[in-house]
């Protein structure tokens, strides 16, 4: 079963899907474990689909172990085409795809990218067809890199999330 697991994490990450961030998205979100570290940004994009703002693409940038960079990859596949509200009730589960149930240790990579996706889907967020959010100001221009360094450079200067356990 572990085994299994490896491999379909292995198989994900040879090739991570939407991985780098997005300058013309509409939202992001960043969020970090404080227990191991690993953080995780996301960006979205909308597009109107029958009346309704739906997923166009996301995209993700991680200093994550190789799971939490599988289920990104994979969460920003399924959630597309679907609502704000749609991919907010997605279970950590369901963003693993088809990675399956991940052990009671690793269901926190999958809680991390969860996260990341409440942070940028967060209705201050939802602003279709406005560059940036003014309750975020700055955010969206920022890699995850730049933001760390930002973040280090003076305190206060990141807005990240800490996931409790
Ligand atoms: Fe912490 Fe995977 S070990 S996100």
């Amino acid at each position: 079963m572990k085994d299994d697991l490896q491999k379909k994490v292995a198989e994900a990450i040879r090739d991570p899907k939407n991985i780098g961030e997005m300058s013309d998205a509409d939202s992001v979100g960043t969020v970090g474990n404080s227990e191991c570290g690993e953080m995780l940004r996301l960006w979205v994009k909308y597009r109107e689909q029958d009346g309704q703002k739906v997923i166009d693409k996301a995209s993700f940038q991680s200093f994550g172990c190789e799971t939490a960079i599988a289920v990104a990859s994979l969460a920003t596949e399924l959630i597309q085409g679907k609502t704000a509200a749609e991919a907010l009730e997605m279970k950590p589960e369901e963003l693993s795809g088809e990675l399956g149930p991940l052990p009671p240790m690793k269901i926190h990579c999958a809680e991390l990218v969860q996260g990341a996706l409440r942070d940028a889907l967060s209705p201050e967020d939802q602003s279709l067809g406005q560059a940036e959010s003014p309750a975020k100001p700055g955010k969206l221009s920022l890699t995850l890199q730049d933001s760390l360094n930002e973040g280090q450079a003076k305190s206060g200067g990141i807005n990240i999330q800490f996931l409790d356990d």
